[in-house]
Protein backbone atom coordinates (compact mmCIF):
# COMPACT_ATOMS: atom_id res chain seq x y z
CA UNK A 1 0.00 0.00 0.00
CA UNK A 2 1.33 3.52 -1.06
CA UNK A 3 0.71 7.12 -0.21
CA UNK A 4 1.48 10.60 -1.43
CA UNK A 5 3.43 12.72 1.00
CA UNK A 6 3.00 16.54 0.19
CA UNK A 7 4.39 19.67 1.39
CA UNK A 8 2.00 22.25 -0.11
CA UNK A 9 1.78 26.17 -0.42
CA UNK A 10 3.85 26.33 -3.21
CA UNK A 11 2.33 27.75 -6.47
CA UNK A 12 2.90 25.63 -9.40
CA UNK A 13 5.04 26.88 -12.48
CA UNK A 14 5.65 25.23 -15.74
CA UNK A 15 4.29 22.73 -18.14
CA UNK A 16 2.35 19.54 -17.93
CA UNK A 17 1.17 17.28 -21.27
CA UNK A 18 -1.86 15.09 -20.94
CA UNK A 19 -1.99 11.18 -21.28
CA UNK A 20 -4.51 9.83 -23.26
CA UNK A 21 -8.22 9.55 -21.97
CA UNK A 22 -8.87 6.45 -19.89
CA UNK A 23 -12.55 6.43 -19.86
CA UNK A 24 -11.94 6.05 -23.76
CA UNK A 25 -9.35 3.89 -23.48
CA UNK A 26 -10.88 1.46 -20.94
CA UNK A 27 -13.74 1.09 -23.42
CA UNK A 28 -11.53 0.97 -26.48
CA UNK A 29 -9.31 -1.99 -25.47
CA UNK A 30 -12.05 -4.31 -24.88
CA UNK A 31 -13.40 -3.40 -28.22
CA UNK A 32 -10.30 -4.54 -29.57
CA UNK A 33 -11.68 -7.69 -28.88
CA UNK A 34 -14.00 -7.74 -32.16
CA UNK A 35 -11.69 -7.18 -34.65
CA UNK A 36 -10.78 -9.84 -36.38
CA UNK A 37 -6.95 -8.52 -36.91
CA UNK A 38 -4.62 -6.75 -35.69
CA UNK A 39 -5.22 -2.81 -34.54
CA UNK A 40 -2.51 -0.63 -33.27
CA UNK A 41 -3.29 1.84 -30.36
CA UNK A 42 -1.76 4.82 -29.77
CA UNK A 43 -1.76 7.87 -26.90
CA UNK A 44 -2.93 4.82 -24.82
CA UNK A 45 -2.29 6.17 -20.75
CA UNK A 46 -0.11 4.00 -18.71
CA UNK A 47 -2.25 3.35 -15.39
CA UNK A 48 -3.36 0.77 -13.59
CA UNK A 49 -6.44 -0.14 -15.17
CA UNK A 50 -5.37 -0.47 -18.81
CA UNK A 51 -2.64 -3.05 -17.38
CA UNK A 52 -5.49 -4.86 -16.18
CA UNK A 53 -7.53 -4.45 -19.29
CA UNK A 54 -4.67 -6.23 -21.01
CA UNK A 55 -4.51 -9.15 -19.02
CA UNK A 56 -7.97 -9.72 -19.25
CA UNK A 57 -7.43 -9.94 -23.24
CA UNK A 58 -4.89 -11.98 -22.75
CA UNK A 59 -7.05 -14.58 -20.63
CA UNK A 60 -9.29 -14.72 -23.42
CA UNK A 61 -6.53 -15.38 -26.04
CA UNK A 62 -5.75 -11.68 -27.36
CA UNK A 63 -2.45 -11.26 -28.15
CA UNK A 64 -0.68 -8.19 -26.60
CA UNK A 65 2.45 -6.87 -27.99
CA UNK A 66 3.59 -3.39 -26.28
CA UNK A 67 5.50 -1.23 -28.63
CA UNK A 68 6.31 1.55 -26.49
CA UNK A 69 5.20 3.00 -23.06
CA UNK A 70 1.83 4.55 -25.27
CA UNK A 71 1.13 2.31 -27.78
CA UNK A 72 0.11 -1.03 -28.16
CA UNK A 73 -1.03 -3.57 -30.99
CA UNK A 74 -3.91 -6.14 -30.20
CA UNK A 75 -4.28 -9.27 -32.23
CA UNK A 76 -7.84 -11.01 -31.75
CA UNK A 77 -7.50 -13.37 -34.08
CA UNK A 78 -6.94 -16.03 -31.86
CA UNK A 79 -9.43 -15.40 -29.40
CA UNK A 80 -10.47 -18.34 -27.69
CA UNK A 81 -12.82 -17.58 -24.42
CA UNK A 82 -15.69 -15.69 -24.00
CA UNK A 83 -15.54 -15.66 -20.29
CA UNK A 84 -13.07 -13.10 -18.80
CA UNK A 85 -11.31 -14.04 -15.64
CA UNK A 86 -14.03 -13.22 -12.47
CA UNK A 87 -11.14 -12.07 -10.13
CA UNK A 88 -9.74 -9.28 -13.06
CA UNK A 89 -13.02 -8.62 -14.26
CA UNK A 90 -14.22 -7.28 -10.59
CA UNK A 91 -11.39 -4.93 -9.90
CA UNK A 92 -12.78 -2.90 -12.49
CA UNK A 93 -16.12 -1.40 -13.65
CA UNK A 94 -15.48 -0.79 -17.40
CA UNK A 95 -15.29 -4.53 -17.54
CA UNK A 96 -18.88 -4.38 -19.01
CA UNK A 97 -17.38 -3.34 -22.26
CA UNK A 98 -16.00 -6.81 -22.15
CA UNK A 99 -20.05 -7.79 -22.36
CA UNK A 100 -21.02 -5.59 -25.84
CA UNK A 101 -17.92 -6.47 -27.45
CA UNK A 102 -18.22 -10.01 -27.05
CA UNK A 103 -21.50 -10.48 -27.08
CA UNK A 104 -21.06 -7.90 -30.81
CA UNK A 105 -18.35 -10.81 -32.15
CA UNK A 106 -19.48 -14.02 -31.08
CA UNK A 107 -22.73 -14.06 -30.05
CA UNK A 108 -22.04 -15.06 -26.26
CA UNK A 109 -20.35 -13.40 -22.93
CA UNK A 110 -20.33 -14.61 -19.29
CA UNK A 111 -18.70 -11.43 -17.37
CA UNK A 112 -19.11 -11.33 -13.37
CA UNK A 113 -20.88 -8.10 -12.61
CA UNK A 114 -18.49 -5.28 -12.57
CA UNK A 115 -16.74 -3.52 -9.70
CA UNK A 116 -15.70 -0.17 -9.38
CA UNK A 117 -16.03 3.33 -7.70
CA UNK A 118 -18.35 2.86 -5.38
CA UNK A 119 -20.65 6.05 -5.29
CA UNK A 120 -24.25 4.75 -4.88
CA UNK A 121 -26.43 2.55 -6.76
CA UNK A 122 -24.50 1.40 -10.22
CA UNK A 123 -27.33 -0.82 -12.40
CA UNK A 124 -26.59 -2.14 -15.53
CA UNK A 125 -29.90 -2.22 -16.49
CA UNK A 126 -29.80 0.18 -20.11
CA UNK A 127 -26.85 -1.75 -20.90
CA UNK A 128 -29.20 -4.63 -20.82
CA UNK A 129 -32.22 -3.28 -22.22
CA UNK A 130 -29.86 -2.43 -25.46
CA UNK A 131 -28.62 -6.11 -26.03
CA UNK A 132 -32.26 -7.63 -25.52
CA UNK A 133 -33.27 -5.16 -28.21
CA UNK A 134 -30.90 -6.87 -30.38
CA UNK A 135 -32.13 -10.20 -29.75
CA UNK A 136 -29.66 -11.51 -27.04
CA UNK A 137 -30.91 -13.45 -23.78
CA UNK A 138 -29.42 -12.14 -20.89
CA UNK A 139 -29.64 -13.79 -17.26
CA UNK A 140 -28.00 -11.47 -14.38
CA UNK A 141 -26.86 -13.00 -11.09
CA UNK A 142 -23.08 -12.75 -10.23
CA UNK A 143 -22.15 -13.05 -13.45
CA UNK A 144 -23.92 -11.32 -16.72
CA UNK A 145 -24.41 -13.85 -19.04
CA UNK A 146 -25.88 -12.94 -22.29
CA UNK A 147 -26.31 -14.86 -25.47
CA UNK A 148 -28.27 -15.00 -28.81
CA UNK A 149 -29.56 -17.83 -31.24
CA UNK A 150 -27.85 -18.25 -34.61
CA UNK A 151 -24.50 -15.87 -33.19
CA UNK A 152 -25.23 -12.67 -34.36
CA UNK A 153 -27.22 -9.85 -33.22
CA UNK A 154 -29.95 -7.91 -35.14
CA UNK A 155 -29.99 -4.00 -35.63
CA UNK A 156 -33.33 -2.35 -33.78
CA UNK A 157 -33.98 0.45 -32.24
CA UNK A 158 -33.24 1.17 -28.91
CA UNK A 159 -34.37 4.23 -26.28
CA UNK A 160 -32.29 4.86 -22.96
CA UNK A 161 -34.12 5.98 -20.28
CA UNK A 162 -31.03 7.30 -19.03
CA UNK A 163 -28.26 9.16 -20.22
CA UNK A 164 -25.97 6.42 -19.78
CA UNK A 165 -21.96 6.69 -21.23
CA UNK A 166 -21.50 2.82 -20.32
CA UNK A 167 -24.73 1.77 -22.15
CA UNK A 168 -24.44 3.93 -25.05
CA UNK A 169 -20.74 2.49 -25.75
CA UNK A 170 -22.08 -0.93 -25.04
CA UNK A 171 -24.80 -0.94 -27.38
CA UNK A 172 -22.99 1.14 -29.97
CA UNK A 173 -20.23 -2.18 -29.92
CA UNK A 174 -22.55 -4.65 -29.75
CA UNK A 175 -24.63 -3.30 -32.93
CA UNK A 176 -21.32 -2.29 -35.05
CA UNK A 177 -21.68 -6.24 -35.73
CA UNK A 178 -25.42 -6.76 -35.83
CA UNK A 179 -26.90 -7.66 -38.87
CA UNK A 180 -29.13 -4.49 -40.14
CA UNK A 181 -29.34 -0.79 -39.00
CA UNK A 182 -29.52 0.14 -35.02
CA UNK A 183 -30.21 3.63 -33.32
CA UNK A 184 -29.57 4.84 -30.30
CA UNK A 185 -31.74 7.63 -28.69
CA UNK A 186 -30.94 9.57 -25.89
CA UNK A 187 -27.65 8.70 -26.26
CA UNK A 188 -25.02 10.13 -24.16
CA UNK A 189 -22.45 12.59 -25.96
CA UNK A 190 -19.30 12.38 -23.80
CA UNK A 191 -16.10 13.32 -25.54
CA UNK A 192 -14.85 9.11 -25.35
CA UNK A 193 -18.25 7.91 -27.05
CA UNK A 194 -16.87 9.75 -29.94
CA UNK A 195 -13.62 8.22 -29.88
CA UNK A 196 -15.15 4.91 -29.65
CA UNK A 197 -17.16 5.00 -32.24
CA UNK A 198 -14.15 6.53 -34.39
CA UNK A 199 -11.88 3.48 -33.07
CA UNK A 200 -14.65 1.06 -34.53
CA UNK A 201 -14.70 3.18 -37.83
CA UNK A 202 -11.00 2.91 -38.58
CA UNK A 203 -11.56 -0.11 -38.00
CA UNK A 204 -14.07 -0.59 -40.47
CA UNK A 205 -17.49 -0.03 -38.62
CA UNK A 206 -20.46 2.07 -40.16
CA UNK A 207 -21.12 4.32 -37.18
CA UNK A 208 -22.96 7.74 -37.56
CA UNK A 209 -24.05 10.68 -34.80
CA UNK A 210 -21.40 10.09 -32.30
CA UNK A 211 -21.46 12.96 -30.52
CA UNK A 212 -25.04 13.71 -30.83
CA UNK A 213 -28.06 12.38 -28.89
CA UNK A 214 -28.78 10.13 -31.94
CA UNK A 215 -26.61 7.45 -33.08
CA UNK A 216 -26.88 5.34 -36.01
CA UNK A 217 -24.80 1.90 -36.26
CA UNK A 218 -25.42 -0.04 -39.93
CA UNK A 219 -23.71 -3.14 -38.68
CA UNK A 220 -20.96 -4.56 -40.60
CA UNK A 221 -19.70 -8.41 -41.19
CA UNK A 222 -16.41 -7.94 -39.87
CA UNK A 223 -13.90 -5.59 -38.23
CA UNK A 224 -10.35 -5.55 -39.78
CA UNK A 225 -8.01 -3.58 -37.72
CA UNK A 226 -5.73 -0.78 -38.51
CA UNK A 227 -4.07 2.26 -36.04
CA UNK A 228 -5.95 4.40 -33.98
CA UNK A 229 -5.09 7.26 -31.28
CA UNK A 230 -6.95 8.09 -28.22
CA UNK A 231 -8.00 11.54 -27.35
CA UNK A 232 -6.44 13.34 -24.81
CA UNK A 233 -7.93 12.86 -20.78
CA UNK A 234 -10.54 15.76 -20.41
CA UNK A 235 -10.95 15.31 -16.83
CA UNK A 236 -6.73 14.57 -16.59
CA UNK A 237 -6.52 18.23 -17.58
CA UNK A 238 -9.28 19.71 -15.70
CA UNK A 239 -7.66 17.87 -12.35
CA UNK A 240 -4.54 19.61 -12.88
CA UNK A 241 -6.24 22.91 -14.24
CA UNK A 242 -8.37 22.51 -10.39
CA UNK A 243 -4.58 22.44 -9.08
CA UNK A 244 -3.47 25.15 -10.21
CA UNK A 245 -6.27 27.28 -8.95
CA UNK A 246 -6.23 25.80 -5.74
CA UNK A 247 -2.17 26.03 -5.32
CA UNK A 248 -1.47 29.14 -7.46
CA UNK A 249 0.87 29.52 -9.93
CA UNK A 250 0.63 28.85 -13.96
CA UNK A 251 1.01 26.04 -15.75
CA UNK A 252 0.40 25.26 -20.05
CA UNK A 253 -1.33 22.37 -20.05
CA UNK A 254 -0.49 21.11 -23.47
CA UNK A 255 -2.21 18.15 -25.40
CA UNK A 256 -5.48 19.00 -24.56
CA UNK A 257 -8.53 19.63 -27.07
CA UNK A 258 -10.03 22.96 -25.72
CA UNK A 259 -13.41 22.48 -27.04
CA UNK A 260 -13.88 19.47 -24.72
CA UNK A 261 -12.74 21.42 -22.16
CA UNK A 262 -15.10 24.63 -22.18
CA UNK A 263 -17.22 23.27 -19.47
CA UNK A 264 -14.20 22.86 -17.13
CA UNK A 265 -12.89 26.47 -18.21
CA UNK A 266 -15.79 28.20 -17.70
CA UNK A 267 -16.32 27.51 -14.23
CA UNK A 268 -12.78 28.35 -13.52
CA UNK A 269 -13.24 31.74 -15.62
CA UNK A 270 -16.10 32.58 -13.55
CA UNK A 271 -14.20 31.86 -10.52
CA UNK A 272 -11.82 33.97 -11.41
CA UNK A 273 -9.07 31.89 -12.59
CA UNK A 274 -6.91 33.22 -15.78
CA UNK A 275 -7.77 30.59 -18.44
CA UNK A 276 -6.31 31.44 -22.77
CA UNK A 277 -6.75 28.70 -25.03
CA UNK A 278 -4.41 28.30 -27.41
CA UNK A 279 -4.28 25.70 -30.45
CA UNK A 280 -4.13 22.52 -28.34
CA UNK A 281 -2.79 23.31 -25.16
CA UNK A 282 -4.66 26.01 -22.26
CA UNK A 283 -2.74 28.71 -20.46
CA UNK A 284 -4.25 28.35 -16.59
CA UNK A 285 -3.34 31.12 -14.30
CA UNK A 286 -3.83 31.96 -10.85
CA UNK A 287 -3.25 35.13 -9.31
CA UNK A 288 -6.01 36.75 -7.07
CA UNK A 289 -8.64 35.70 -4.90
CA UNK A 290 -11.06 32.85 -5.85
CA UNK A 291 -14.82 34.00 -6.33
CA UNK A 292 -17.64 31.62 -4.89
CA UNK A 293 -19.62 29.73 -7.65
CA UNK A 294 -22.39 27.53 -8.06
CA UNK A 295 -22.10 24.11 -9.95
CA UNK A 296 -24.36 21.49 -11.49
CA UNK A 297 -22.74 18.48 -12.55
CA UNK A 298 -24.83 17.01 -16.11
CA UNK A 299 -23.91 14.55 -18.96
CA UNK A 300 -21.77 16.48 -21.28
CA UNK A 301 -21.55 19.11 -22.10
CA UNK A 302 -22.40 19.95 -18.87
CA UNK A 303 -20.26 20.17 -15.92
CA UNK A 304 -18.41 16.63 -15.20
CA UNK A 305 -19.19 14.75 -12.09
CA UNK A 306 -15.71 13.53 -13.02
CA UNK A 307 -14.52 17.04 -11.47
CA UNK A 308 -16.94 17.31 -8.82
CA UNK A 309 -14.27 16.55 -6.12
CA UNK A 310 -11.94 18.50 -7.64
CA UNK A 311 -14.09 21.88 -8.00
CA UNK A 312 -15.24 21.18 -4.06
CA UNK A 313 -12.00 20.89 -3.43
CA UNK A 314 -11.27 24.17 -5.29
CA UNK A 315 -14.25 26.32 -3.75
CA UNK A 316 -13.73 25.59 -0.32
CA UNK A 317 -10.95 28.08 -0.91
CA UNK A 318 -12.59 29.98 -2.53
CA UNK A 319 -14.71 33.64 -0.95
CA UNK A 320 -17.98 32.76 -0.32
CA UNK A 321 -20.27 30.53 -0.21
CA UNK A 322 -21.19 27.92 -3.23
CA UNK A 323 -23.56 25.03 -4.31
CA UNK A 324 -22.23 22.52 -5.68
CA UNK A 325 -25.20 19.94 -6.78
CA UNK A 326 -24.35 16.40 -8.18
CA UNK A 327 -26.51 15.55 -10.75
CA UNK A 328 -25.10 12.55 -12.55
CA UNK A 329 -24.46 9.67 -9.28
CA UNK A 330 -26.41 9.55 -6.26
CA UNK A 331 -23.72 9.47 -3.45
CA UNK A 332 -20.71 10.64 -4.94
CA UNK A 333 -19.66 12.97 -1.41
CA UNK A 334 -17.70 10.50 0.65
CA UNK A 335 -14.80 12.02 0.61
CA UNK A 336 -16.00 15.25 1.78
CA UNK A 337 -14.92 14.11 5.56
CA UNK A 338 -11.33 13.83 4.04
CA UNK A 339 -11.28 17.36 2.54
CA UNK A 340 -12.75 18.38 6.31
CA UNK A 341 -9.64 17.28 8.05
CA UNK A 342 -7.46 19.74 6.00
CA UNK A 343 -10.32 22.70 7.20
CA UNK A 344 -12.59 22.67 4.40
CA UNK A 345 -16.49 23.74 5.84
CA UNK A 346 -18.76 21.56 3.50
CA UNK A 347 -22.33 20.60 4.69
CA UNK A 348 -23.55 17.38 2.06
CA UNK A 349 -27.67 17.26 2.11
CA UNK A 350 -27.85 14.47 -0.29
CA UNK A 351 -27.22 15.53 -3.77
CA UNK A 352 -25.92 19.07 -2.75
CA UNK A 353 -23.04 20.14 -1.01
CA UNK A 354 -23.19 23.86 0.53
CA UNK A 355 -19.04 25.07 0.61
CA UNK A 356 -18.11 27.39 2.69
CA UNK A 357 -15.04 28.71 1.41
CA UNK A 358 -11.74 29.17 4.33
CA UNK A 359 -9.00 31.03 3.80
CA UNK A 360 -6.72 28.16 4.13
CA UNK A 361 -6.00 24.41 4.88
CA UNK A 362 -3.42 22.78 6.89
CA UNK A 363 -2.18 19.89 6.29
CA UNK A 364 -3.33 16.29 8.23
CA UNK A 365 -3.09 12.61 7.51
CA UNK A 366 -6.69 11.41 4.89
CA UNK A 367 -7.62 8.57 2.95
CA UNK A 368 -8.76 8.51 -0.78
CA UNK A 369 -11.58 6.61 -1.53
CA UNK A 370 -11.79 6.70 -5.27
CA UNK A 371 -10.38 7.63 -7.70
CA UNK A 372 -11.30 11.29 -8.32
CA UNK A 373 -12.13 11.56 -4.50
CA UNK A 374 -8.34 10.73 -4.56
CA UNK A 375 -7.37 13.44 -6.87
CA UNK A 376 -9.26 15.96 -5.13
CA UNK A 377 -7.94 15.45 -2.18
CA UNK A 378 -3.81 16.34 -4.09
CA UNK A 379 -5.52 19.62 -5.35
CA UNK A 380 -6.50 20.50 -1.58
CA UNK A 381 -3.00 19.35 -0.14
CA UNK A 382 -1.10 20.87 -2.97
CA UNK A 383 -2.62 24.03 -1.69
CA UNK A 384 -2.29 23.33 2.18
CA UNK A 385 0.22 24.48 4.68
CA UNK A 386 2.37 21.70 5.86
CA UNK A 387 2.40 18.20 5.54
CA UNK A 388 -0.47 16.00 3.99
CA UNK A 389 0.15 12.40 3.72
CA UNK A 390 -2.97 10.64 1.58
CA UNK A 391 -3.08 7.21 1.76
CA UNK A 392 -5.07 4.62 -0.87
CA UNK A 393 -3.74 6.22 -3.82
CA UNK A 394 -4.07 2.88 -5.70
CA UNK A 395 -7.40 4.14 -6.49
CA UNK A 396 -5.41 7.73 -7.89
CA UNK A 397 -2.83 5.63 -9.97
CA UNK A 398 -5.90 3.74 -11.59
CA UNK A 399 -6.67 6.92 -13.74
CA UNK A 400 -3.61 9.14 -13.68
CA UNK A 401 -1.01 8.47 -15.29
CA UNK A 402 2.78 9.52 -13.81
CA UNK A 403 0.68 12.09 -11.11
CA UNK A 404 3.86 12.41 -9.19
CA UNK A 405 6.60 12.89 -11.70
CA UNK A 406 3.77 15.41 -13.51
CA UNK A 407 3.43 17.63 -10.29
CA UNK A 408 7.24 17.31 -9.24
CA UNK A 409 8.42 18.56 -12.66
CA UNK A 410 6.01 22.02 -12.13
CA UNK A 411 7.31 22.60 -8.29
CA UNK A 412 5.17 20.72 -6.24
CA UNK A 413 6.66 18.99 -3.22
CA UNK A 414 5.12 15.37 -3.73
CA UNK A 415 6.89 11.88 -2.94
CA UNK A 416 5.15 8.48 -3.09
CA UNK A 417 6.31 6.25 -0.18
CA UNK A 418 5.47 2.49 1.08
CA UNK A 419 2.56 2.45 3.90
CA UNK A 420 3.10 -0.66 5.90
CA UNK A 421 0.43 -2.57 5.63
CA UNK A 422 -1.35 -2.81 8.97
CA UNK A 423 -2.22 0.88 8.52
CA UNK A 424 -4.56 0.03 5.70
CA UNK A 425 -8.26 -0.56 6.55
CA UNK A 426 -10.41 -0.09 3.60
CA UNK A 427 -11.37 -2.73 1.66
CA UNK A 428 -10.29 -2.01 -2.18
CA UNK A 429 -12.87 -2.17 -4.58
CA UNK A 430 -11.07 -1.16 -7.86
C1 LIG B 1 -18.86 6.49 -16.81
O1 LIG B 1 -19.44 5.58 -15.89
C2 LIG B 1 -17.47 6.78 -16.29
N1 LIG B 1 -16.73 5.54 -16.22
C3 LIG B 1 -17.53 7.45 -14.93
O2 LIG B 1 -16.22 7.88 -14.60
C4 LIG B 1 -18.43 8.70 -15.00
O3 LIG B 1 -18.62 9.21 -13.70
C5 LIG B 1 -19.78 8.38 -15.62
O4 LIG B 1 -19.60 7.70 -16.89
C6 LIG B 1 -20.63 9.61 -15.88
O5 LIG B 1 -19.94 10.50 -16.73
C7 LIG B 1 -16.17 5.05 -17.30
O6 LIG B 1 -16.24 5.60 -18.39
C8 LIG B 1 -15.42 3.78 -17.13
P1 LIG B 1 -23.26 6.13 -16.63
P2 LIG B 1 -20.78 4.81 -16.27
O7 LIG B 1 -23.75 4.85 -17.16
O8 LIG B 1 -20.77 4.59 -17.74
C9 LIG B 1 -27.38 5.61 -14.25
C10 LIG B 1 -14.26 8.05 -13.37
O9 LIG B 1 -14.06 8.63 -12.29
N2 LIG B 1 -27.49 4.34 -14.99
O10 LIG B 1 -23.15 7.29 -17.55
O11 LIG B 1 -20.89 3.63 -15.40
C11 LIG B 1 -26.25 5.56 -13.22
O12 LIG B 1 -26.68 4.98 -12.01
C12 LIG B 1 -15.48 7.21 -13.58
O13 LIG B 1 -13.48 8.09 -14.33
C13 LIG B 1 -28.65 3.61 -14.90
O14 LIG B 1 -29.60 3.99 -14.20
O15 LIG B 1 -21.86 5.89 -15.90
C14 LIG B 1 -25.88 7.02 -13.09
O16 LIG B 1 -26.75 7.66 -12.20
C15 LIG B 1 -16.21 6.98 -12.32
N3 LIG B 1 -28.74 2.44 -15.61
C16 LIG B 1 -26.13 7.57 -14.51
O17 LIG B 1 -27.00 6.63 -15.15
C17 LIG B 1 -27.73 1.99 -16.40
O18 LIG B 1 -27.86 0.94 -17.00
C18 LIG B 1 -24.91 7.75 -15.37
O19 LIG B 1 -24.15 6.53 -15.39
C19 LIG B 1 -26.56 2.75 -16.48
C20 LIG B 1 -26.46 3.92 -15.76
Amino acid sequence: MNQYIINGHRPLFGEITISGAKNAAVAIIPAALMVDGVCRIENIPQISDVTLLFSILEGLGARVRVLNQHAVEIDSRQVHSTKPQFDLVRQIRASYYLIGALLGRFGEATVAMPGGCDFGVRPIDQHIKGFTALGAKVEEGNFVHAKVEGGRLTGASVYMDVVSVGATMNVMMAAALAKGTTTIENAAKEPHIVDLANFLNFMGADIKGAGTDSIKIRGVDRLTGGTYSIIPDQIEAGTYMAAVAAAGGQLLIKNVIPKHMDCISAKLMEMGVYVEELDDALLVRRSGELQRVNVKTLPYPGFPTDMQPQIVAVLSLAHGTSMVTEGVWSNRFRYVDELKRLGAHIQVDGRVAVVEGVDHFRGAPIQACDLRAGAALVVAALAAEGTTEISHVQYIERGYEDLVGKLRAVGADIRLVDLPEHRSTMKDIG
